[in-house]
């Protein structure tokens, strides 16, 4: 069927868009709607025109798959353009999604109608792009500089009343009444003497003669390293001194100028990548997954009550379960201070709140929670402990209770063969803080089944998380390569770079903050415990010393006020230490290092490249099933650049024979210990191959 239809009913003429699954302006869309409006324009029985979707979205914006391909006329300004020159009034009903390009489309008709539960947005900036078909030129002169460039810059669409509101839609209305009002509204246009309202000709007003210099400082944290948000600005500031026409010329420049950038190329990777994750190869495709509506916790620790927040603001039936009385307690607070902070913000109302925190349901008895659907243990990193709840979780739960653990580092085969039924045990490691990080590894063992890891991506699906499919390895995907990437972090101290040096690098690189920051964030004593306990340690004096010897002498970071830095009472800012910079020197010296000057340069590639190549190796073991998977733990988990794409995206991004002949010269130069250069790494670099070509494991 053509992907845009065109049907008349009394006088309106109905175009409909429908190209599922979410009704992305494709070439044949747009080829389709300018010659939707010819007809409409020569069909002297057509008074007005109405534009929709089918399906569950008015238009989710251009086709991001056919920015690699090169676009193909005609381009979407221009449908835009000639939907707004239409002498007969046109009317968007909009429902569902009107994103970027969709909402272009819509704010070159003269009417809007939406749909109580649509949203409307202009997402690409997420995407390393501007409004490319002359939404920085329509937006300002509808809702005003400021709030145009705000809603642009954040690219969180926003929900039919706001943009009512705002006056980016014209009404409001019951979703099963939206056609009949949008009609309504194309007849009232029509019965009017007035010319359609076409935005282009509305005034733009003025802002201040350093409004742009202060809006651009205003932006300038959270925009860090990017290309778009100042090419969305300049856009607006076009707007301002530039002919209509010319600002579109002008803009549609920039969007080409963004869409070929590798900034956008890696966040269109991370937006597919983000929705490949969830279709792991692993599913048997007609496994049919158990629903899970009620969840019982073991543990209520700081990530036993981040858990039950998620999961009963997914709305599940949630029992947290705790030996102790008082940790009980304590996690109730812990979770009423979550859901204040979430009122405080204006994302949720204290009803709600109060809602919430009366649907938790605690106990001391471990019998219990033996009827839930899904029973995740929580509680704090030690093998036997978790063996003993395990083995007392099988004799009591029904034989339907599916058992995840929720262990950062620990074997889940070994905690499986605890039960009597280790197809049904898998792990679930959250990230914390676990209410606010969307990330969590779905651990499938040697001996679970499809329909466990099923039930286990439908879980995470649920609770509104990116849940990655891994395998069961020491610190399975994420901390195993963190493991790679804090050796060199520790070991550059020893070799001469201050911890400030060190984590200024990484932050001005991208990442969201330095690893030396993280370590105090997450506790010395936690990396110094998890260390302790493992069997397969290197045989290396030198690897983490720095941590292993701040945490031996109490400093764990910014729950001590000492750690890798020191921390003013009541502060999180990291203050460098002279005392930490007096027990490096001191360390380096009883191991024989010499010091020496170690530039930027160094510290980002030691650290960057230490992950691809334990990424590589991850790939190697079969212990992630795709490069990209990888990309989505390390962008959503660990603050990996988004414009950079991800570990194995940035790898594939440089070259794989580069990457290749840098890491055999960090092998001739630090040994192979850690640098041995992985056997995928060479084939791929041997044949031109990409990380992103290997076939899923
Ligand atoms: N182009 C191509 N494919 C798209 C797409 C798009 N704009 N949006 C979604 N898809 C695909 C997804 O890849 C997915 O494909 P798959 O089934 O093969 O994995 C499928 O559609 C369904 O997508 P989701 O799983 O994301 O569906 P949801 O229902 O969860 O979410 C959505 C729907 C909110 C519309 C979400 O898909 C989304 O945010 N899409 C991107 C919107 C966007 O960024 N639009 C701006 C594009 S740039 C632009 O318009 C430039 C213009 O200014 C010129």
């Amino acid at each position: 069927m053509a992907p845009v239809q065109i049907d008349t009913l009394d006088a309106i003429a109905i175009v409909t868009i429908d190209n599922p699954p979410v009704n992305a302006l494709s070439n044949a869309v747009r080829v389709g709607l300018l010659e939707a409006m010819d007809a409409a324009e020569r069909d002297p029985a057509v008074g007005a025109v109405v534009i929709r979707g089918a399906g569950k979205n008015f238009i989710a914006g251009a086709d991001i798959r056919e920015f690699d391909q090169g676009l193909r006329p005609p381009h979407t300004p221009q449908v835009v353009a000639r939907i707004e020159a239409m002498d007969k009034p046109v009317v968007a009903a909009i429902h569902g999604h009107a994103l970027g390009g969709g909402l272009e489309i819509a704010l070159g008709c003269h009417g809007r109608v939406a749909a109580s539960g649509a949203s409307v947005g202009f997402p690409e900036v997420r995407l390393g792009l501007i409004p490319g078909a002359s939404g920085t030129q329509r937006l300002p002169r509808l809702v005003g500089v400021e709030a145009a460039l705000d809603l642009m810059i954040a690219g969180r669409p926003v929900d039919a009343a706001q943009a009512h509101d705002s006056g980016i839609v014209d009404a409001v209305v019951r979703a099963d009444e939206l056609l009949d009002a949008a009609i309504d509204y194309a007849r009232s246009l029509c019965a009017s003497d007035a010319a359609p309202r076409r935005i282009r000709d509305l005034p733009i007003t003025t802002v201040a003669a350093d409004f742009f210099v202060e809006y651009r400082n205003k932006i300038a944290a959270r925009t860090r390293g990017q290309l778009a948000p100042d090419c969305i600005v300049r856009s607006v500031e076009n707007a301002l001194t530039m002919s209509f026409d010319d600002a579109v010329i002008a803009e549609r420049e920039l969007f080409t100028r963004c869409m070929v950038s590798p900034q956008s190329k890696a966040l269109r990777h991370a937006f597919f990548a983000e929705r490949k994750v969830t279709k792991p190869p692993q599913l048997a495709i007609d496994a049919e997954p158990l629903a899970i509506s009620r969840v019982a916790i073991v543990g209520a620790g700081t990530m036993g009550a981040g858990i039950a927040q998620s999961c009963l603001a997914a709305g599940l039936d949630v029992m947290l379960q705790d030996l102790s009385e008082q940790q009980l307690e304590g996690a109730r607070e812990k979770m009423a201070r979550i859901n204040e902070a979430a009122i405080e913000r204006g994302r949720m109302d204290s009803a709600a709140g109060s809602r919430l925190l009366a649907k938790l349901r605690t106990t001391t008895d471990l019998g219990e929670v033996a009827s839930v659907d899904l029973v995740i243990e929580a509680v704090y990193e030690n093998l036997d402990l978790k063996r003993e709840i395990f083995a007392g979780l099988d004799k009591n739960c029904s034989p339907k209770t599916l058992l995840a653990t929720n262990t950062s580092t620990l074997d889940v085969d070994a905690i499986a063969a605890a039960t009597q039924r280790p197809e049904d045990v898998f792990g679930l490691h959250f990230f914390s803080p676990a209410h606010v990080m969307r990330l969590i590894e779905i651990v499938r063992t040697a001996s679970c089944s499809p329909v466990t890891v099923a039930a286990g991506v439908a879980f995470a699906r649920k609770l509104g998380k990116l849940g990655v499919v891994v395998g069961n390895a020491h610190g399975f995907v994420g901390n195993r390569m963190f493991h790679g990437y804090g050796r060199e972090a520790q070991a550059l101290l020893l070799e001469g770079a201050a911890p400030e040096q060190i984590d200024r690098a990484l932050v001005d690189w991208g990442m969201a903050m330095g690893p030396h920051a993280v370590g105090d964030l997450a506790g010395l004593d936690v990396g110094y415990k998890i260390r302790s306990e493992r069997r397969d340690a290197p045989d290396d004096p030198s690897y983490f010393r720095i941590a292993d010897v701040l945490a031996e002498a109490g400093r764990y970071g910014q729950k001590t006020g000492l750690g890798m830095y020191r921390y003013a009472p009541g502060s999180r800012e990291p203050q460098p230490d002279p005392e930490v910079a007096q027990i490096i020197v001191r360390e380096a010296e009883a191991l024989g290092i010499e010091r020496r000057n170690i530039s930027n340069d160094e510290i980002v590639e030691r650290c960057i490249y230490a992950l691809i190549v334990e990424g590589a190796r991850v790939l190697e073991a079969g212990i992630a099933s795709r490069a990209s998977d990888i990309d989505v733990i390390w962008l959503n988990g660990y603050g990996f650049p988004r414009h950079r794409g991800g570990p194995m995206y940035y790898a594939d991004s440089i070259g794989l024979d580069r990457v290749h002949s840098t890491v055999c010269r960090l092998e001739g130069k630090f040994g192979a210990r850690y640098w041995r250069v992985p056997r995928v790494l060479e084939d791929l670099a041997e044949r031109g191959g990409r990380f992103e070509d290997l076939a899923d494991a």
